[in-house]
């Protein structure tokens, strides 16, 4: 189904094993119709493995132990997406749903079972400890499928309540919590989105609350709208790996995944008058991950979302930075070969053919705006203005933060996105801190007209 119409039948053959699809002919004869995936456009044929299998897997976490534990509960093998779509595939990213025949016609079923803030604590320390657990309740409640590789949990909120969804309503937000992998992942993945809103890009809607002991990263889904009469509508995305065809395993470049390049044509190809503004989305969000040292921005954290035969690029997600969790290398360590390598924290797409943040500058940049025909001097003023805003933005967020949750990861981000900031800065030859205007004068001093001049990043933007 896409939203609440029969998109086509999926079948996964007995004797092979394999995987097929058709569009309904219904479905396909309507021009304003949403096709599955830019890789699978709307046609009379049949598309199998190798095109389904890069979407099917694309909507499934990205970590076999939650995998196999679902594999484990429902009988089947954890490598078969057409197996775990079936349980699991009835709320998934976008407005696809995978519905066995025999519950088609169950819309009966709709109901939502709430959760008082004790029950929400005991759900998100379950997701913590165990990310794949919540598969072992015995109903169908609240069953969804979401890519990555962090805990997560999607859930309904409704004025102001949460609730596990059962049937065709979907879920409207989702909420991530640390595993213990990375200190305060939550609290710095929030930091990291507040401070890309506050330097003007588009970004989810993310609030930071506290239940009880545990801390969770509320994430508005972009994907989900509320109709007229109050209900929940499905938007369809993709991610870029669905787009283009590519299996999530090698989402990241350097094991084969999409590069900036691959990117750019996809969006170029297929957004039509809307492409140039994506292009220029992309690279502002390729400039924000340099400059806070964001290392997971591979394709998989890119989407399209789309409408009929429109795509757009969606909002940005997943933006975390991993400075609090990189040592500092000192000045006198930087010129050493060993220092390289200890301090190359890579980036998911190379810039220009380089992809350690501190092997990029200038060169790289005009490097890469030379490759996809783009003007460096906007580039280099995009790199200017974000950097001047970000380490105040970043210090702005971090305090919201602390309201609900002070850690150290927090202040250790405060101080290094400063110093990173500033060592961006030199590597594509501006001054390490912004003109010096912005910051020898007194608050006095200050007028409005010189704070909208310069477009103040914290006060300007809700
Ligand atoms: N705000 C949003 N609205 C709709 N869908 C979203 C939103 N944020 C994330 N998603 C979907 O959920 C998936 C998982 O989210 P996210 O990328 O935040 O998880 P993650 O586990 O941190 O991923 P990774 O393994 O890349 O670190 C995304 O790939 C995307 O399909
Ligand atoms: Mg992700």
């Amino acid at each position: 189904m896409m939203g609440d119409r029969l998109l086509g039948v999926l079948v996964q053959t007995a004797d092979t094993g394999r995987l097929e699809l058709k569009y309904d002919d219904a479905y396909l004869s309507d021009e304003s119709a949403t096709p599955l995936s830019i890789s699978m456009p709307k046609a009379p044929l049949t598309y199998r493995d190798r095109a389904l299998r890069p979407f099917l897997l694309g909507l499934l976490p990205d970590n076999d132990q939650i995998l196999q534990r679902w594999g484990a509960r429902f009988g089947v093998s954890w490598h078969n997406p057409f197996a775990l779509l079936a349980e699991v595939g009835e709320d998934v990213a976008g407005a696809v749903r995978f519905i066995r025949p025999e519950r088609l016609k169950d819309v009966s079923e709709d109901s939502v079972a709430w959760l008082d803030d004790k029950t929400m604590e005991r759900l998100l320390r379950q997701v913590r400890l165990d990310p794949g657990g919540w598969v072992e309740s015995e109903d169908d409640r609240g069953r969804f499928s979401l890519a990555g590789a962090q805990s997560k949990i999607a859930l309904l909120r409704e004025d102001g309540r949460w609730g596990l969804p059962n049937g065709q309503l979907g879920t409207t937000h989702i909420l991530k919590v640390a595993d213990g992998r990375f200190a305060d992942q939550e609290t710095v993945e929030f930091v990291t989105m507040r401070a890309a809103r506050l330097v003007g890009l588009p970004v989810a809607s993310v609030e930071l609350t506290r239940f009880g002991e545990e801390v969770a990263l509320v994430v508005e889904r972009y994907d989900r709208l509320r109709d007229e009469f109050g209900r929940v509508e499905r938007i369809h995305q993709e991610d870029l790996c669905q787009a283009l065809g590519v299996l999530p395993d090698v989402k990241y470049e350097r094991e084969g995944g999409p590069g900036v390049e691959a990117v750019v044509r996809l969006l170029r190809q297929n957004l039509g008058n809307h492409a140039d503004a994506a292009v220029e989305r992309f690279i502002d969000a390729l400039i924000f991950n340099w400059l806070v040292a964001g290392t997971d921005a591979h394709a998989k954290n890119y989407a399209l979302l789309l409408y009929g035969p429109l795509a757009e690029l969606a909002p940005l997600y997943d933006l975390t930075s991993n400075l609090p969790y990189q040592e500092p290398v000192s000045e006198h360590e930087r010129d050493s070969r060993l220092a390289a390598d200890r301090s190359g924290m890579k980036m998911a797409m190379s810039i220009g053919g380089e992809n350690t943040f501190r092997g990029v500058g200038r060169p790289e940049w005009q490097r890469l705006c030379a490759r996809i025909s783009v003007d460096l001097d906007r580039v280099m003023g995009r790199i200017d203005e974000m950097s001047s805003q970000l380490p105040d933005a970043v210090a702005a967020a971090a305090a919201e933060a602390t309201v609900v949750a002070a850690s150290a990861s927090i202040t250790k981000l405060v101080d290094r996105a400063a110093t990173h900031v500033a060592a961006t800065r030199r590597a594509i030859g501006l001054e390490a801190h912004p003109p010096a205007e912005r910051t020898s004068r007194t608050p006095r001093e200050d007028t409005a007209a010189d704070t909208a001049a310069r477009g103040d990043p914290v006060k300007e933007v809700t």
